[in-house]
């Protein structure tokens, strides 16, 4: 069924100018997993500069789970994103900001950046923010994100960004959970032609937020927003007025101090914290920044994510920032105001790497090569993708038209969970595939294991994705949590971190990373849990009961397909869905609106009332014939009738 896919060599010329070439990298690797300690320890020593270097590299145990890396050792997150790079390049642009409106635009020198997070972090501390307490971030895409989060990570104060695009009981909820004493956010955003009210989806949010004392809000337009006296401050005029003497210097930072948590969405239950922490992380991101998109000094590092996401935290701020590059921060959306931003962008600001997700590469490429041939794409040198299973014809398209053919693709596997990059080709070292994300990074140690846990060795296997020993980078627990990490990553496979995704090693050894084995969809690269659209849906008060499942989807990879059973005298029609699409909006996001919503009089369970998502899946995907055993269902009829209602929505 599958044939042979291409394989596209390591340019010549590109091989011989990367930090790492294929026996560099082969060398690298051995060395790094016969002597992981070794290993890190030198590149911590040569990256990362130390208030107090560490006593103990590594201490570990997948069974507590407990992982502690680089103890003893003091260092600060943002010293080494700043202060370091100020006498060798404080005149160079940290951040060049591209606005929403194509050419709004502004750079950031080293120099500005660190006098911007400097009076920040004084500015929180003069609000009473110390060490360890959280603080939330409800931004756009603007620099006074980057500096936000740069200025909790001086003081200590553990940031926890929240997607803008998150309803305000997503946001109430986080900052709930982890006790925020402080929320950062904007009187308004702007996203393509849309302007999006920050401010007042902070308030309504803020009503159930004991723990807030204090709003600092970014003036990004000149839109109005009530201002509640006694919490409220604009943060241009709080700058203004803070003394001269705030005290901005770096907090000495444990190694295993947290850095941030963030929000993600796992199989059961409401998205879990997940907590990195200072030396790990920063090394990981620094690192693996440095050696997947081979960085040098000119580059211009252009990440299209958003700073609510993992990505937008490891390779917009921490990664790029450490090394002292160039990050494009881009507020708008790629097709504003039309399908050529990207590659405006890209022409206007030089960018040398551009890294994004398949999604978005499905979506412009399906509007027409003429959009990015319009604008000179010669400064381009590498291309990433990142967040979903890319297929070959997108990866094919990313390649050919908007690298001419020229730019290695950095295909790139990791989670919020790892904090960087685990499994991605090195642009000098590392032929590629399509559609494969290929050999591990330095210190990572993927297993491939069956359904019973068993690892399976050699190449031409698949099975469940698995890392059997820990990566710096790696989260540390879920906030308040710690059972529930164990149980989510621990448990399922004794001794081994278990990724939840599913995998295969080919014969040559590359891995091939298939999507998820478990309740977790991935939608346009976008993290949601089943439990979670299911609950929301159920809020809309119209429906009794509702399962849902990814379906294939042309732009999104993923789309959510709801299986939904109404409650008694609600009819099923169109104003039906549009309260059931409104209801999941408000609860969590527009990202998380189902594709399809199909009515049925009942779901397929087992006798003791276990819903089976296998033939949902299976129903979604389209595949009517092959549902499997249906005799273990307490009601067998269900599946004929959800069989039609699907294949009649989608006939035509
Ligand atoms: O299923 C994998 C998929 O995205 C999941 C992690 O999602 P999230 O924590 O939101 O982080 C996304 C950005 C790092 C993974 O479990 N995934 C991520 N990258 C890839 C991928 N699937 C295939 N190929 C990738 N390159």
């Amino acid at each position: 069924m599958n044939k042979t896919p291409n394989t596209f060599p390591v340019p010549k010329a590109f091989a011989a100018k990367a930090h790492v070439d294929q026996q560099g990298y082969e060398k690298l690797y051995r060395e790094s997993v016969e002597d992981p300690e070794g290993f890190w320890a030198r590149q911590a020593n040569e990256i990362l500069h130390w208030q107090k270097p560490w006593d103990k590299v590594l201490s570990w145990d997948f069974k507590a789970p407990s992982v502690r890396w680089f103890e003893g050792g003091v260092i600060n997150v943002s010293e080494n994103c700043l202060d370091r790079h100020l006498t060798a390049r404080g005149d160079k642009p940290a951040i060049v900001w591209e606005g929403n409106e194509p050419g709004e635009t502004r750079t950031v020198t080293y120099r500005q950046l660190h006098a911007e997070v400097c009076r920040m972090a004084g500015l929180l501390r003069h609000l009473g923010v110390k060490k360890g307490d959280r603080v939330a971030i409800y931004l756009p895409m603007v620099p006074e994100a980057a500096a936000a989060m740069l200025a909790c990570a001086r003081i200590g104060a553990i940031h926890t960004v929240v997607f803008a695009g998150f309803s305000a009981e997503a946001l109430r909820d986080r900052i709930n959970d982890c006790g925020c004493s402080v929320l950062i956010t904007a009187n308004e955003g702007l996203r393509g032609g849309k302007r999006v009210p920050l401010k007042e989806t902070c308030d309504e949010a803020l009503a159930e937020c004991p723990s807030v004392r204090k709003v600092l809000v970014v003036r990004r337009t000149d839109g109005e927003t009530a201002m509640q006296a006694g919490r409220d401050l604009w943060l241009d005029q709080a700058l203004r007025e803070l003394p001269a003497s705030a005290n901005s210097a770096p907090e000495p930072m444990g190694s295993e101090d947290p850095l941030f948590i963030l929000y993600t969405s796992g199989s059961t239950g409401k998205p879990k914290g997940v907590l990195h922490t200072t030396a790990g992380y920063l090394l990981h991101v620094s690192l693996t920044h440095r050696m997947v998109f081979d960085l040098k000094e000119e580059d211009v590092f252009f990440c299209g994510a958003d700073v609510g996401w993992v990505t937008g935290h490891s390779y917009v701020v921490y990664g790029p920032l450490s090394n002292g590059a160039t990050s494009v921060m881009f507020e708008s959306i790629p097709t504003y105001p039309d399908a050529g931003r990207y590659w405006d962008v890209v022409e206007r600001h030089k960018v040398s790497i551009f890294y994004t997700a398949p999604t978005a590469i499905r979506a412009l490429a399906k509007e027409g090569d003429g959009w990015v041939k319009k604008y000179d794409r010669s400064s381009l040198r590498i291309l990433g993708t990142v967040g979903e299973p890319i297929n070959a014809d997108a990866w094919l398209w990313y390649h050919n038209i908007v690298g001419e053919g020229r730019c290695p693709i950095v295909d790139t596997w990791w989670q919020t969970e790892t904090g960087g990059v685990l499994i991605s080709p090195l642009p000098g070292a590392t032929a590629t595939k399509p559609g494969s994300a290929t050999k591990p990074l330095f210190g990572v140690q993927p297993v491939i294991v069956d359904d019973e846990g068993k690892e399976v060795l050699g190449n031409g296997v698949s099975g469940r994705l698995c890392i059997k020993f820990p990566w710096p980078g790696m989260m540390r627990t879920v906030y308040g949590d710690h059972e529930r990490f164990r149980q989510t990553y621990f448990a399922m496979y004794p001794g081994l971190y278990f990724t939840g995704d599913g995998c295969r090693r080919d014969e040559d050894g590359y891995y091939w990373i298939t999507g998820r084995v478990d309740d977790v969809l991935n939608v346009a690269g976008h993290r949601l849990g089943t439990a979670e659209v299911e609950s929301a849906i159920v809020r809309s008060g119209l429906v009794a009961e509702a399962a849902v499942v990814g379906i294939p989807h042309e732009i999104k990879g993923q789309g959510i397909g709801a299986f939904c059973v109404l409650r008694d005298s609600v009819s099923s029609d169109a104003s039906t869905i549009k309260g059931i699409l409104h209801t999941v909006r408000e609860v969590i996001s527009p990202i998380a609106a189902p594709d399809a919503v199909w009515f049925v009089s009942g779901l397929p369970k087992t006798r003791s009332g276990k819903i089976m998502r296998r033939i949902l899946r299976k129903v979604g995907e389209g595949e009517y014939e092959s549902v499997g055993d249906v005799t273990t269902l307490a009601d067998p009829a269900v599946v004929s009738e959800i069989v039609e209602t699907v294949k009649s929505s989608r006939a035509g």
